[in-house]
C-alpha cells in the first residue's frame, strides 16, 4: 500500500487493522518501531506517512469511505478441524467480508490481495451480498464487484519487487473494475506486465508460483545430499544446470530448507485442494516437496548431532542467523527454528545472534523449551558477535546475512574449544578462510572440510 500511495499521489491509501498496537506501531514517531523491517520501506513511510499514506484503527469510517479495499488478511493453515494440518484458514477473510458487507456504502470494489484457495473470490460474493439488508430493497444501493489480484513480493526485497514486478495479475469479470485496478498498477508498471485473467487462473496462478519455486529448492537440496555423498560440489552443479535457460539460474541455491510464512502454508493447501477434487496422486506429488523440505532441516540438525560422536549436550553452539532468509526480521517457519529445538532437545547451549530478528519473539516460539531449559540457562542471546565465540564447540550458519560472510576466522578460531567445527548451510565460507586454522568445516551440498 506504501507503494501504491507513493505512485498515486492523488489516492488517499489507509490502512485498518484490528490490532491496535500494530496500528499504533505503523504511526510511531520513531521509525526504527516500525512492525517489519524492510530494506527502503522505512525511508518510504517517513515520506508519505500522513500525506497520502494514512494508518487507522477506524475500521468503519474507512469502509463507509473507500472506492476500493484490499483484503490483505493472513491465510494461516488450520489448526484444528476439517483439513486441519492442510486447509488455510480463511477466518480473517470471511471476517474482512462482513466488515465491508456491514459497513460499504454505493459501489465497492473488493480485492482478494491475501493468498487464497482457489474459488475463495465465491465466499466473499457470498458473503458480501448475502449481508445487505435485503436484495431486493431499491433504496438499498450497495453493489460490489469482486478482483484477484495476488501479492508476488518477496519478504526482504519487497519494495523492489513492488516497483518492478515480472508481473501483476488482475482477476475479475467486472470490466469496469478491471480498469480501475489496472489504472492504477499503470502508474509505475508497464501495461504488458499486467496479465489479465479470470478469477480462479488468478486465484490458482499464486498458489502455483509458490508451490513451483518450493519444488526447486527442495530439488536442490535433494541434490545437496547426493552432492555430498559423491564429491560433486552442489554449487557447480547448480551453475550447470542453471546455465540452461530453460532451467535458468534462480531459485538454485541448497540450503537448510526453506522457511517463511508461505511456502508450506501454500503447499499445504495446494495439497488440500487437490484431495478435495478427488487427484490424490497429484496431492501426493505436491506433499513430497513439504517432506523433503522437513527431511533436510532432520538430516541437517541429525547431521549436527553425528558429527559431535552422538552428543551435544552440554556443548556451546553458536547459530548464526535466526530470520528465514537475509534481510528480513521474520523467522515463522525458519530451518533455525526447527534446528534450534532439535539440537535443545539434544541437551546443547544455544548463543543465538540475529541482527533483525527480536530476541523476545524467538524466546517466545522456544517457550516450550525455554521453560522446560530455563533454569538451566541453555538459551543465550547475542548483541556482540565477536564476543559471542567463547568456548564455542560448534557455530552454524543458518541465514546468509551479509556480516557473517566477513568473518574473521582467524580470530574466531583462537576462541574456539576444539575440536571445532562450522556448519555452513547457507554456503558462504570459503574454505581457504578458515584453512590451517584446525577448525572442521561443513558445508551443504559440498560436505566435510577437515583443516
Ligand atoms: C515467497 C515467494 O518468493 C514470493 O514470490 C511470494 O509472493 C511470497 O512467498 C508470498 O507468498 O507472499 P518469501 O517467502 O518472502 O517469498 O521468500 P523467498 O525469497 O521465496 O524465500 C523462501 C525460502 O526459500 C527462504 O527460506 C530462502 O532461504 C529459501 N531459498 C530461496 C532457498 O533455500 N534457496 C533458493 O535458491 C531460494
Amino acid at each position: 500500500m506504501a507503494v501504491v500511495a507513493k505512485y498515486c499521489p492523488e489516492i488517499k491509501v489507509t490502512v485498518v487493522d484490528i490490532n491496535k498496537e500494530r496500528i499504533q506501531a505503523w504511526n510511531s514517531k520513531n521509525l526504527n518501531n516500525l512492525p517489519i523491517f524492510e530494506p527502503g520501506l522505512m525511508e518510504l513511510i517517513q515520506k508519505i506517512r500522513d500525506k497520502n499514506l494514512f494508518f487507522s484503527i477506524d475500521i468503519k469510517n474507512s469502509i463507509k469511505e473507500a472506492d476500493m479495499i484490499f483484503i490483505s488478511v493472513n491465510t494461516p493453515t488450520k489448526k484444528s478441524g476439517l483439513g486441519a494440518g492442510y486447509a488455510s484458514d480463511l477466518k480473517w477473510v470471511e471476517e474482512s467480508a462482513r466488515k465491508v458487507s456491514q459497513y460499504s456504502e454505493g459501489h465497492t470494489i473488493v480485492v482478494e490481495k491475501s493468498t487464497v484457495p482457489v474459488k475463495t473470490a465465491e465466499l466473499i460474493k457470498t458473503i458480501l451480498m448475502s449481508n445487505k439488508s435485503n436484495p431486493k430493497d431499491p433504496k438499498d444501493n450497495r453493489t460490489y464487484s469482486v478482483l484477484s489480484s495476488p501479492e508476488f513480493l518477496a519478504e526482504g526485497t519487497a519494495i523492489k519487487d513492488l516497483e518492478n514486478p515480472d508481473r501483476v495479475l488482475v482477476g475479475g469479470e467486472d470490466k469496469n473494475a478491471i480498469f480501475s485496478l489496472t489504472e492504477i498498477y499503470k502508474k509505475w508498471i508497464p501495461e504488458e506486465k499486467i496479465l489479465l485473467t479470470n478469477l480462479w487462473s488468478s486465484e490458482l496462478s499464486k498458489l502455483t508460483a509458490n508451490a513451483f519455486l518450493a519444488q526447486r529448492i527442495s530439488s536442490i537440496n535433494s541434490i545437496s545430499a547426493l552432492c555430498e555423498a559423491t564429491g560433486a560440489q552442489i554449487n557447480e552443479v547448480s551453475n550447470a544446470i542453471g546455465s540452461d535457460q530453460r532451467i535458468g539460474k534462480k531459485f538454485l541455491e541448497a540450503g537448510p530448507g526453506f522457511g517463511g510464512s508461505c511456502f508450506q502454508k501454500d503447499i499445504l493447501n495446494l495439497v488440500y485442494i487437490c484431495k478435495y477434487y478427488g487427484l490424490d496422486q497429484v496431492a501426493d506429488y505436491w506433499d513430497h516437496v513439504i517432506k523433503l523440505n522437513n527431511w533436510q532441516r532432520e538430516r541437517i540438525s541429525n547431521l549436527i548431532v553425528e558429527k559431535f560422536f552422538g552428543t551435544v549436550s552440554d556443548k556451546k553452539i553458536v547459530i548464526l542467523g535466526f530470520a528465514f532468509k537475509a534481510n528480513t526480521n521474520d523467522f515463522r517457519e525458519s530451518a533455525a527454528l526447527y534446528i534450534a529445538k532439535e539440537l535443545l532437545e539434544n541437551g546443547a547451549n544455544l548463543l543465538i545472534h540475529d541482527p533483525k530478528v527480536s530476541y523476545d519473539q524467538i524466546n517466545k516460539n522456544l517457550e516450550v523449551f525455554v521453560k522446560k531449559v530455563k533454569s538451566e540457562k541453555r538459551i543465550t542471546f547475542s548483541k556482540n558477535l565477536n564476543e559471542s565465540f567463547h568456548n564455542a564447540d560448534a557455530i552454524i550458519i543458518l541465514t546468509e546475512w551479509a556480516i557473517y560472510k566477513n568473518l574473521n576466522w582467524k580470530k574466531i578460531a583462537l576462541n574456539l574449544r576444539h575440536p571445532s567445527w562450522i556448519f555452513d548451510t547457507r554456503s558462504i565460507i570459503n574454505k581457504s578462510d578458515i584453512k590451517d586454522l584446525g577448525i572442521n568445516l561443513w558445508t551443504v551440498g559440498d560436505g566435510e572440510f577437515i583443516s
